[in-house]
């Protein structure tokens, strides 16, 4: 019964409700928006995150399960989202992506105070756009993300899209002891000056999973959501062709990966279209070869069999309804530029060789106790907080062009609380698509431009999404005044 219709049938009800009302309704009535309720607490818990045979972790998690409670929110609708502390140190959430109002942003000391141990703290929001999003604590985060603290969060679009089934990924990264604890030693400044810290075991919806099943000539969307502290992601698809149609929870063209393979930084969400064309009984594998030597299979989709539901892909238009996102007026924009600096000079140690490659110390911070990256020359650590003045402050309303610059030798998902960006264009190469993103991949040496509309008022955090980075000094604040 998952397979049929799901979507169609709920999206008639959804009609019919609506009709319903509205001719009950006296005109020019207005409506009470329902709310959406939530009740979230952060607890620890115990998980099998690599199967039935392996020992038990000791994991944080939202209400009880590894890979959070979901919270599915409805587009234009308030949400109401109580969360509990049951930790024995303070937390708070951050619903990452979400453009909301900057004191439910979760940023402990900047936006809110922390919720401290037996306390709750109530968020309130209307989420303005559809799409995949997720949440998070924004306190001791690499620590609190790395024991698994996180959920995703889907706001439904008005109208359902039409699809078979709506499927999501929720990818963690777990640096796991033999005996299935978590390795304790979050913050290893060797690692925080490099790639930060990049796990060992790999689970999808809290498992490490062997297969999913699939049916033959169904169309799915699937919400791929990388929750990994440092794991950046290179997925392809064996016999298979997935479209991308959003980024980041935000609609653009629909396209085909580069190469086939789908990039997701940490903190990153990309909505795939996949017509499964594949032959009923058969696997094939989804694998992630991002690091060069280290690739893996996530997991295989495991045909069934029977006959396929239909022999022609779903007729429907792969296009989601776009969001209310501000355009930027490119002809007034106010140019300004982030420069990310620091860590190690070369990426060269990674293959596992200790310190002798001559010369890759040259040029690296961090080693004496300093901070380890910067911005603009300035270095944030920690998970955000009031008492640094702002990198840069934008006049609410104006057109903003940055141009952000990695001159490092590292990859850096850089986050931005509070707006969607504009991907223009990388390395002088415009970005096709009608991309935005709020968590930009960079590359190495990168140059990308975005620009967005600063529209949002309060204290913004902008930040790298490889925690290690956040937490030694890859952060600063933005203000729209
Ligand atoms: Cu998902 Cu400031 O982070
Ligand atoms: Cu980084």
């Amino acid at each position: 019964t998952e397979f049929h219709g799901r979507m169609s049938r709920r999206a008639l009800l959804q009609v019919c409700a609506g009709l319903l009302l509205t001719t009950a309704l006296p005109a020019g009535a207005v409506r009470a928006a329902p709310s959406t309720g939530y009740r979230i607490t952060a607890t620890p818990a115990r998980a099998r995150l690599a199967g039935l045979a392996r020992p038990e972790t000791d994991v944080w998690t939202y209400n009880g399960t590894v890979a959070g409670s979901l919270v599915r929110l409805r587009q234009g609708v308030p949400a109401r989202l109580v969360v509990k502390n049951r930790l024995s140190q303070e937390t708070t959430v951050h619903w990452h992506g979400i453009r909301l109002p900057n004191e439910m942003d979760g940023v402990p000391g900047l936006t809110q105070p922390p919720i401290k141990p037996g306390e709750s703290f109530v968020y309130e929001f209307t989420p303005p756009d559809a799409g995949t999003f997720w949440y998070h604590p924004h306190s001791n985060s690499l620590e609190q993300l790395g024991r698994g603290l996180a959920g995703a969060v889907i706001v439904e679009e008005r109208e359902a899209v039409a699809v078979d089934r709506d499927l999501l990924w929720f990818l963690a990264d777990w640096r796991l002891t033999e005996g299935g604890g978590i390795t304790a030693r979050f913050g290893n400044r060797m690692e925080a000056a490099m790639s930060g810290r990049v796990g060992n075991t790999v689970t999808l919806n809290g498992r490490v999973s062997e297969a999913e099943a699939v049916r033959a000539g169904e169309r799915v969307r699937l919400r791929l959501v990388n929750a990994s502290l440092a794991r950046v992601m290179a997925l392809r698809f064996d016999g298979h062709r997935p479209v991308i149609v959003a980024i980041d929870g935000q609609p653009c063209d629909p396209h085909e990966p580069a190469a086939g393979r789908i990039l997701l930084g940490p903190a990153m969400r990309v909505d795939l279209m996949i017509d499964m064309q594949g032959e009923p009984g058969r696997r094939y594998g989804v694998i992630d070869d991002f690091y060069d030597g280290l690739s893996y299979r996530l997991t295989e989709l495991a045909y069934e069999e029977g006959p396929p539901l239909r022999a022609h892909p779903l007729a429907a238009s792969l296009d989601l309804p776009r969001n209310p996102l501000p355009e930027p007026d490119l002809a007034t924009t106010e140019r300004h530029e982030l420069t990310l600096q620091g860590g190690m000079m070369s990426g060269m140690m990674m293959g596992g060789g200790g310190m002798q490659g001559g010369g890759m110390m040259h040029g690296m911070m961090g080693m004496g106790g300093g901070p380890a990256w910067s911005i603009n020359g300035l270095s944030m650590t920690g998970d955000g907080h009031a008492g640094m003045a702002p990198a840069l402050t934008f006049q609410r309303g104006r057109s903003i062009m940055l141009t952000m610059r990695n001159e490092t030798a590292w990859w850096h998902p850089m986050h931005f609380h509070g707006h969607s960006m504009r991907v223009l264009s990388r390395n002088g190469v415009a970005v096709p698509h009608r991309q935005w993103q709020d968590t930009l991949l960079m590359a190495p040496k990168d140059v990308v431009e975005v620009a967005f509309v600063a529209d949002n008022p309060g204290d913004w955090m902008l930040h790298c999404h490889v925690l290690d980075h956040q937490m030694s000094g890859m952060m600063t604040v933005l203000r729209v005044d």
